[in-house]
Formats: structure tokens, sequence, C-alpha cells
């Protein structure tokens, strides 16, 4: 493959939304970030200058990082974050990925701003598993803050309370028409008719699972998270935070001209607080002038809280399971491991005090365990270097006591978790089956969970609890889906499975910032395998120290 070389510069620049203007954090003062293009089979170099005022990491979502967890880029686990003034040369092998993924700041709540999309291209020689499109186009799923969303988690940290929301979501940087002062900068995408598009949409949102859909035209899935499915055909998406979709566009309306595409949240809390609002882009017929004048209109999103919207979309993915695209889930498991995912409240303390629901604070965790990062070294460093003291080896890999996590009454001892720095270790080439499980605590919303490192197979999912004895049996292991980001309903679970074949330290986490924020994260330290070709390789010399 090419090696590709990149400077990305993170600083601070000017921009204006919503009639007023901010410096906001950006990658060479665009936002969205610039677009990354290779082909599988290619090496991406970026320089990583920090010229910014805070300690910041950049993460390629989606990328397997195959043997080199050190160009991960998770705060504190697989590195130290980026100090004001240093670089930093990340480096990214594609072997595994095809399709879009996308990077982003993952450190502190940077990402809201500092985000862009990574378009892989099939291998040089080799074509899509579809018709080749006329052109594509990236579409980004982001928001819009008034106030400086680096200091959202300090004060919800100070208070205990929920942290703030944004104030308009976007399409590409633009909040669109339905928002205040930001109708002439709608983003515009121009289309002749009779061809075909791929739109490589990508959810960047901070909290909020994505409805999207556009007026008047069907949606083809082919593709998410950096690998291929099988075609759906659709009216809508559902895309959680972190997920990616491939979708085609047949440019087939011609009366109105233009029609509007929209995004909005679903939420399956009722009552809980969210942003209802739309944005929305415009999908321009050249030639058609003459129609411009009537209204664009807006397509038909499911209500909110459609649940079942969303279930009967996630439900279809399947994997493309063929000759060139093979799959290879693992049929026999030898390292079983169920996961709960709870949003928590502890204590307020004299040291931390706080003011959050029943003058407690908000807390989150996998199997009661909030992730708590050190402070000095990040976790694979300490491992690398065999230093003591940094993290127990000791995660739990079931709950420590079984209880109806989806009950309406869930007993005492769920609704606290303990702060940790505990790792899970994986035997080299496990074959893992991990079932995440969902729990009635607190506001038991839904979670978008994302494995770094891995690309996993999702062989079943459904409500209620996970049934060890019934569920297996209706597995899908013929083409389940293989996806990085995985959206785990509201009070259901979802079977994952993975062979431990890629050396090193991987954080798994929420996806819905303020979970991460709360400490809805855990670590697997994968072990090296017996051959050089099975081990990760050394640190760079450049690694960032803290
Ligand atoms: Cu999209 Cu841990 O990240
Ligand atoms: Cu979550």
């Amino acid at each position: 493959g090419k090696v590709h070389h990149h400077k990305f510069v993170i600083r601070s620049a000017p921009f204006t939304r919503l009639c007023s203007s901010k410096n906001i954090l950006t990658v060479n003062g665009q936002f969205p970030g610039p677009t990354l293009k290779a082909h599988r089979g290619d090496t991406l170099v970026v320089k990583v200058y920090n010229q910014a005022n805070y300690n910041l990491t950049i993460h390629w979502h989606g990328s397997n990082q195959v043997r080199n967890p050190w160009s991960d880029g998770p705060g504190y686990i697989t590195q130290c974050p980026i100090k004001p003034g240093n670089m930093f040369k990340q480096i990214i092998n594609l072997s595994t990925e095809e399709g879009t993924i996308w990077w982003h700041a993952h450190q502190g709540w940077a990402r809201a701003t500092v985000h862009g999309a990574f378009i892989i291209y099939p291998k040089r020689g080799h074509t899509y598993p579809f018709p080749k499109p006329h052109a594509e186009v990236p579409i980004i799923l982001g928001e819009w803050w008034k106030e400086d969303v680096m200091e959202v988690p300090n004060v919800a940290n100070i208070t205990g309370r929920q942290p703030n929301t944004s104030d308009a979501y976007t399409i590409n940087g633009q909040p669109g028409y339905l928002y205040p002062c930001s109708k002439k900068d709608t983003f515009k995408m121009n289309v002749d008719y009779g061809k075909t598009y791929l739109l490589r949409i990508i959810n960047a949102v901070m909290e909020e699972e994505i409805f999207f859909a556009i007026a008047n035209h069907k949606l083809t899935l082919v593709g998410k998270d950096g690998l291929y499915l099988k075609p759906i055909k659709t009216d809508y998406i559902m895309i959680t935070p972190g997920q990616s979709m491939d979708i085609l566009l047949e440019a087939n309306q011609r009366s109105l001209g233009h029609y509007f595409m929209a995004a909005r949240p679903y939420f399956s809390v009722d009552g809980a607080r969210f942003d209802n609002t739309t944005t929305t882009a415009l999908l321009v017929y050249n030639n058609s002038h003459k129609h411009h004048k009537k209204s664009p209109i807006l397509p038909n999103l499911p209500p909110y809280n459609n649940t079942q919207a969303s279930t009967i979309f996630t439900k279809k993915f399947r994997s493309l399971a063929t000759k060139t695209h093979p799959i290879n889930v693992p049929k026999k498991v030898d390292t079983h491991l169920l996961f709960t995912f709870s949003v928590n409240l502890l204590n307020c303390t004299h040291d931390k005090p706080c003011n959050g629901p029943f003058g407690m604070r908000f807390s989150a965790s996998v199997n009661n365990v909030s992730l708590v990062h050190p402070a000095n070294i990040d976790f694979l460093s300490a491992y690398y270097y065999k230093v003591p003291g940094v993290f127990e080896m000791d995660f739990p890999k079931k709950p420590k006591r079984e209880f109806n996590y989806t009950a309406d009454e869930l007993p005492e001892y769920v609704l606290g978790t303990s702060p940790g720095t505990k790792v899970l270790v994986l035997e080299y080439d496990a074959s893992v089956e991990l079932i995440l499980q969902g729990t009635n605590v607190l506001a038991s919303d839904n979670h978008p969970i994302h494995l770094h490192g891995y690309t996993f197979y999702v062989v079943g999912s459904g409500f209620g609890n996970f049934d060890p004895k019934q569920d297996p049996k209706n597995y899908n292991l013929i083409d389940p889906p293989q996806e990085t980001t995985v959206g785990l309903p509201k009070n259901g679970w979802v079977a994952i499975r993975f062979k431990a074949n890629n050396p090193g330290m991987w954080l798994l986490h929420c996806h819905i910032e303020r979970h991460a924020s709360w400490g809805m994260n855990m670590v697997f330290l994968v072990k090296d395998g017996p051959t050089p070709q099975t081990q990760m390789i050394p640190p760079p010399k450049d690694l960032p120290k803290c």
C-alpha cells in the first residue's frame, strides 16, 4: 500500500453560528475537520500538533490499529495527552477496514468540534460490492454549543448533575434552515437526476442517537463502521453516537427540485431532558431552477421516542459473508463475559461536595466499576514498562451478584458503584463472547458501546435480561453484522463475539459522552501471542509523557 502523510494542527479558530461568534477547537482551522482518504492496505502517518490550550489526543475511531495500540489515542489509556506546544506522530495501518470510519479527539469533551470523516476505499484494483456511485459525500451529524464545550463536563463534575445540552444539531457543521441566523449557510448537496450517490454518514453527536432521512427518497444502507452490509432499503436510519453508515442515494425525484435531509434525536426514555430540534440540509437537483420557488419539504422522521422504529432498522443488519468479503465469527467460545451498564449515584463527599439528584452525584459503570484514569502515566506504558501500582488485573468477568437487571425495583446495591483502575486480561487468540446487558438503574438509557482495537460480530440481541439457556439458540452465526459501535437497547442485551488476536490495551466504553465522563469505560488487556507477528510493536520514541 501507499503511505500518506498528513499534518493535523489542533488550534482554536473563530466560527459564527446561531447569530454569534466564538472560538472553537479545530483541526487545521476546519469544522468539521479535514476528511482523510486512503485505500485499504495503505498507511497514514499523521503528525498531530497541539497548538491549543488543553491536553489533547486524537483517536481513529473504527480503525483496528493491529499490533499498534500506541497510536490508538484515548488519553491515559494508550498514551498521555499531547501537551500544548507538543507534537505526536501517529501511524494508522489500514489492514482490515473498508468503508467509512472517522477520527475524533479523545480527551475531555474536545471531540464535540475536533472530528472528521475517514474514508477507506477498496484495495487498489478492487471495487465496491455495489455499482460505483457517481459521487461520494461525507455527511457528519454534529452539534453547536453556545457555551465553551470544554467547560461542560467540569461544571457537571462540580455540581454532580447532568451536563448541559447543546444548542443545535448540525449537518456538516451547519444547523440549517430551522435554526436562527442559519438559513443561508445550510449545507447543500447538488445532484444530477438519474445518478446514484454514496453518503458517508457519521454520528459525531455527543449525547444522542439520531434518526436521519431525506424527503421523498429511499436510502440503501450498504455498510457500517468500516465494513459492508447486505443492502437494506429504508426510509430512515437510526445511527448512534460513534457509528458510521454508508448509504446509497438514488437521485430519482425531480418534481420539487430540492428536498430536505433532516436529523433529530431518537430518545428511548420518556420525559428525559434533551434537545428535540431538527437539523436540515438541502438536496438540490442540478438544472431544475424553475422549481426552486416551491419550499422544500421535510422527510417523515419517526417520533423521537419510537423504539420500535429504531429496533426494526437495527435488526436488519447482516454481513455480506461472501467469498470476497468473508466472515470469521468464532463458533466455539472459551471466554464468557457478561457486563452490565448502569448509570449510578454516588454520595457527595467532603472533599468533593456536590448537589445532584437526592443530594448525590451521577456516576456510571460497567459491572459496577467506574473507570478512573491514572494521572501520571497511561495504562499501556505502565503495562509495557511493568510499572507497578497503576492498575489491577481483576476486572469482574460478570456482575458480582446476579440480579434481575431490568426489573422495575432494583436491589439497593446496584445503585452504587466503585471507582477502580481494573483491567480485564484476555489470553492471546481467546474466543470471546461478551454479553452487554443494559440495566434499569436510574434512567436506563440506551448505550452505544464502542470497542477499540477490534471489529466484533453482533450475534444476538433482545430486550429484558439475557437468558443463557434460550437466547444463544437464536444467535446468527451465518452472517452476523461486524461493528465497532453497537447500540445496546434500554433494558436489553446484545451478544458480541470476537477473537482476541490484537494485543494491547483496548478501551471499551459508552459513546454517550456524559456516560463516559461518569465512568462507563473499561479496559481489556490482550496479551501478546507466541510469535513476533502476534505481538504488539514497541512504543514510538515520541510517545507523549504525562
Ligand atoms: Cu469514538 Cu473511544 O471512541
Ligand atoms: Cu451510555
